[in-house]
């Protein structure tokens, strides 16, 4: 039987979703060059198709970072000594849960708090949880990155994660806003643990973006479905393609969509009629890719201070656990 409470606190922006989707698309595709949010990714289709990609041959990320987790979960515990592991973007929680497991080992964790911005994921997951964890307090927090971070409860020494390289897709003033909001919540004797994608060979890289079985592709077309079928749209998306190039100076990947013909499409619910020229770029995502010494100057920014580098043994992927600076 189920004895822990779960909890469920909902910050919206008191803004109407798809009215926020109509008006993110007025701006995005009106601007040269043009640009559409991942934020509308992640419809249920979307989040369909991008469990796909994290299972994927090229798409290495996911299962590299789990093996990494399941190998130092425990040490990054013996020094963390959570009383709250607080997971940001918690999603699935599959990867909190390996932490989960090793800090209720330790008799140190009482309170997890996943974040998200899906509710409906949240419930689901904590559900899942207090199966395997039945002393375990789980508190739910729905919000937004840039707005409700600071609505995140603190029960005591935390542990607070953000996982899946997530921190690449945001761009760096973002990144460093949102690392010092993070280390608003850090008390001293509180600790923070980054996962993040290495630099690497640009055609590893490409490859996890646009696999051979054209999933990435799929799901990177459906925010185009997604337009059509919410929106109003008549867009052919048949006449665009998947496209992602490495952007060397900014050490990133991007995604767009390309445009195969000149056309026009129509958005009905936002009374938005747009112009494509053949060939035409429109990006959709950024995924960022750091140095270990990129990403400690980063956190040095927000007063945080490296404690441990965790990888694998091929060095595709890193989580770096770091404290707050005025720790001892
Ligand atoms: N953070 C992951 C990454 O950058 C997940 C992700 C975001 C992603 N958008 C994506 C993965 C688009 C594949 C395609 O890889």
């Amino acid at each position: 039987m189920n004895l822990a409470p779960i909890t469920v606190a909902i910050h919206t922006l008191g803004r109407d979703a798809r009215q926020d989707f109509i008006d993110g698309l007025r701006d995005g595709l009106t601007r040269t060059p043009k640009v559409l949010s991942p934020r509308w990714f992640y419809d249920e289709r979307g989040c369909e198709l991008f469990e796909e990609i994290t299972q994927l041959p090229e798409y290495y990320q996911t299962r590299t970072e789990m093996s990494i987790l399941e190998r130092h979960a425990l040490g990054i515990m013996l020094t963390a000594r959570p009383a709250s592991i607080v997971e940001l973007g918690a999603g699935s929680c599959t990867k909190s849960r390996v932490l989960i497991r090793a800090a209720k080992g330790m008799g140190t964790l009482w309170t997890f708090v996943p974040f998200d911005i899906s509710e409906t994921t949240l419930r689901n997951s904590a559900s899942e949880l207090v199966d395997e964890f039945d002393d375990l307090t789980i508190y739910c927090v729905t919000g937004e990155f840039d707005h409700h971070l600071s609505q995140i409860p603190r029960f005591g020494r935390q542990l607070i994660v953000f996982l899946g390289s997530t921190i690449g897709n945001l761009d760096l003033e973002q990144a460093r806003m949102f690392l010092s909001e993070v280390r608003r919540l850090m008390h001293p004797g509180d600790h923070f643990l980054l996962g993040v994608d290495f630099v690497k060979d640009e055609r590893e890289l490409l490859a996890a973006y646009d696999d051979a079985q054209g999933i990435t592709a799929e799901f990177n077309l459906n925010l185009l479905h997604r337009i059509n079928r919410e929106l109003d749209g008549d867009i052919d998306v048949s006449a665009f393609e998947h496209v992602a190039l490495w952007n060397p100076a900014d050490h990133r990947i991007e995604m767009h969509v390309r445009s195969t013909s000149d056309q026009t499409v129509t958005i009905g619910a936002a009374e938005l009629s747009v112009q494509f020229d053949t060939g035409e770029l429109t990006r959709t995502e950024i995924c960022a890719k750091y140095t270990r010494a990129g990403v400690e100057a980063l956190l040095a920014e927000a007063e945080m201070r490296p404690i441990e580098w965790y990888a694998d043994p091929a060095g595709r992927f890193g989580l770096l656990l770091a404290g707050h600076a005025l720790q001892s």
